[in-house]
């Protein structure tokens, strides 16, 4: 069965996995509203989805990014990421960012598409979340910034 990637309403956004990307519902939801919500499906079953919120007129940031557990690891990340990415450069966007943790594989993931570290934003995860974040039992306290520009080769 061939995956399918496209937009769907926020209203209809699979909030529950997006929570593997971001662990605060309420903070999910305050993003929603002004985003735009992609999901990648198997026949009727939603495996993926990704929010993207835009940052001024041609700049876009991918808020989150969540494959099912059972599917992860099956390249369906990827052709999601790979897919948002050729949306916002058929819509004219000169650059989208996201924001991850300093440690983990999420690191590869985005760098292999042609994101590059822009910047670090100091103790993000402790000021923004209620609770301590650990990956892998390490917690989590700052955010790096990562830029896709598309104006540089390949990207
Ligand atoms: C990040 C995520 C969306 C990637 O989706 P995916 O479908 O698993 O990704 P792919 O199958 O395309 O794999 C991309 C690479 O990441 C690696 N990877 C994916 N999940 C992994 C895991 N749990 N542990 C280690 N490596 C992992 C894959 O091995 C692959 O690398 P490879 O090509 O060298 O093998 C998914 O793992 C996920 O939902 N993670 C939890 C939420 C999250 O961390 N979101 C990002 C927030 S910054």
């Amino acid at each position: 069965m061939a995956l399918m990637i496209q937009e769907v309403s926020v209203t209809n956004a699979p909030v529950e996995l997006l929570l593997l990307a971001d662990p605060s519902e309420n903070k999910i939801r305050s993003y929603l509203s002004i985003s735009r919500c992609f999901v990648a499906s198997m026949g009727e079953v939603v495996v993926g989805a990704c929010v993207v919120q835009p940052l001024s007129p041609n700049a876009y940031e991918l808020m989150s990014i969540a494959v099912h557990p059972v599917h992860q690891q099956s390249g369906y990340g990827t052709a999601l990421l790979k897919w948002v990415i050729d949306f916002y450069r058929s819509a004219g966007a000169r650059q989208l960012e996201v924001g991850t943790g300093t440690f983990g594989y999420q690191l590869a993931f985005y760098q292999r598409q042609g994101f590059r570290v822009s910047s670090i934003d100091q103790d993000f995860f402790i000021k923004n979340y209620p609770e301590p974040i650990f990956e892998d039992g390490i917690q989590l306290f700052d955010m790096l910034r990562l830029t896709l520009r598309y104006s540089d080769k390949d990207a």
